[in-house]
């Protein structure tokens, strides 16, 4: 078994608060439900603690709770958080309030904020450690700007060192001295649960904002003798929450820049890295290009020399070995998923849906839509056509403008086409049917019948010309 910094110590708890309006968000979605690289904000949250090997995971919700818990038990893989009702929101004080009967007595407790995303895991592990089962650590930071946030106040320094923290003061309450502090805490704390429970109930509201502060906790540790560190951390992104549509997107930014980096140190090939999202997972193998401007979603997976070109959005597929995908091709698996076979060309302009699955050297050109669909290798459909419910066999050539009619309005049918079959332009293939391996059909026709191998079908009215035709002519006047 993996040791842990966990091992040998108290089990760890934590209390996820996300109960807050988010005012500033101007939105009827809950402030932690906004979406940060696709995911709701409380839950990279929940992704991070679930890491760290969380005991219990307790969600506080209020404002918006019915769709915040819903996307939490959704999304949560089986392993649903416990969840705090706080009405009405008196303070962050109030909310571990209601947390509390969830806490076991033996434990450390870690309080983080469902609008801070990018805590890691690493700083929680820290953090744990510095409360050490009988201390309160909090995890601060030196920023230019303070603005807003609660000053770090500390005694005086001894000698080269820096002083104990003796407490917390909100913006709101501090003096003008106090406001000049450039440390501030992050929201996240790491203490022993009965420890922490004797102090929430001693808080009051008597502050500027008549809220019950959770960061009044401090003052009590100094009062009772308990050691207050502060777990300073120099990374901005970890610590910085989401108020207003604006932070959401300079933190998106950060963050993609982040995994973009990630990417490239593995040998991915980014054209512009501030130029590309990734909203999901996405495993690269060696020599992948991407060019600007593309987004993957879901998971997606790209073979060894993929090549990616501009304004694509992939998700939920896998690209196998060489294949190339040109420029403003739509790829969604979806659910069912979407595979593209080695060294297969797609697009410009194409579009995968769900259980479309390509062999090796299959093409499919621009404006060529498939979906639950199967081309075996070297199958081609290079211009404005639709594949669905369709089992192409290898080598088909699909014609231009052709389409399988694979819904009868109330039933989805199979077409089924033979290998080395050549549909010409303009067919319409009325499901279900089968044409015949080695068959041909002729550009125009519409059939509706299953046809033998090696036939030429076609089904088209049967052209006539008639000599020497004279147009009507406008009457003259005379
Ligand atoms: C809090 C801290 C402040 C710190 C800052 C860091 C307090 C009193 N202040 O301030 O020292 O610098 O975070 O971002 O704790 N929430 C509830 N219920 C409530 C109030 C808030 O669940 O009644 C949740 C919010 O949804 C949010 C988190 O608690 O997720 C923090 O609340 P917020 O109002 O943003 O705290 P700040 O005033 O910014
Ligand atoms: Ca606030």
């Amino acid at each position: 078994m993996n040791k842990t910094p966990q091992d040998n110590q108290e089990p760890v708890d934590v209390v996820i608060m996300a109960a807050g309006k988010g005012t500033r968000m101007k939105s009827s979605l809950p402030k932690v439900l906004h979406r940060l690289g696709g995911r709701a904000l409380v839950a990279h949250v929940v992704d991070t603690v679930r890491r760290i090997g969380a005991r219990h995971v307790v969600v506080v919700t209020g404002h918006g709770a019915t769709d915040v818990e819903a996307a939490l038990e959704s999304g949560a893989g089986g392993r649903v958080p416990l969840f705090a009702r706080q009405v009405p929101q008196l303070g962050t004080g109030h909310a571990m309030q209601q947390a509390a009967p969830l806490l076991p007595d033996d434990g450390t407790v870690v309080v983080l904020s469902g609008d801070v995303p990018l805590i890691g895991e690493a700083t929680l592990r820290a953090l744990v450690a510095q409360s050490g089962g009988r201390r309160l650590a909090l995890l601060t930071i030196r920023v230019d700007d303070p603005t807003g946030y609660g000053r770090i106040v500390r005694a005086p320094a001894a000698q080269d060192g820096e002083g104990e923290v003796l407490a917390i003061v909100e913006e709101k309450d501090a003096n003008e001295a106090q406001r000049a502090i450039r440390e501030i805490y992050s929201g996240v704390m790491a203490v022993p649960a009965q420890l922490l429970k004797t102090w929430l109930a001693r808080l009051d509201n008597k502050n500027a904002q008549g809220e019950y502060y959770l960061t009044d906790v401090v003052g009590f540790a100094t009062v009772d003798g308990v050691p207050v560190v502060a777990h300073r951390t120099d990374d901005a992104l970890q610590v910085a929450g989401v108020n207003s549509p604006a932070q959401l997107a300079a933190l998106e930014r950060a963050y993609q820049l982040r995994q973009a980096d990630a990417l490239m140190a593995q040998g991915v090939r980014l054209a512009d890295p501030a130029r590309f999202d990734l909203r999901g997972t996405l495993a690269c193998e060696s020599d992948v290009e991407i060019d600007v401007n593309c987004v993957f979603e879901g998971a997606v997976s790209l073979g060894a020399g993929v090549r990616v070109g501009a304004n694509c959005v992939i998700a939920n597929a896998r690209i196998e070995t060489g294949a190339v995908i040109h420029p403003f091709t739509h790829i969604d698996g979806e659910k069912a998923g979407v595979t593209v076979g080695e060294g297969s060309r797609i697009g410009p302009f194409a579009r995968l849906r769900p259980g479309a699955r390509l062999g090796a050297e299959v093409h499919i050109g621009n404006f060529v839509e498939v979906k639950n669909s199967t081309l075996a290798a070297g199958a081609k459909a290079n211009h404005l056509a639709y594949l669905g419910d369709a089992t192409v066999g290898a080598r088909v050539n699909y014609g231009a403008g052709s389409i399988t009619a694979n819904y009868d309005g109330a039933n989805k049918h199979r077409t089924v086409i033979g290998d080395d079959v050549h549909v010409g332009s303009n067919c319409v293939l009325v499901a279900p049917v089968t044409i015949g391996a080695g068959g041909t059909v002729g550009g125009g026709s519409t059939v509706t019948k299953s046809t033998e191998p090696g036939a030429l079908t076609v089904a088209r009215a049967r052209q006539v010309s008639f000599a020497n035709w004279q147009r009507p002519r406008k009457a003259t006047k005379d």
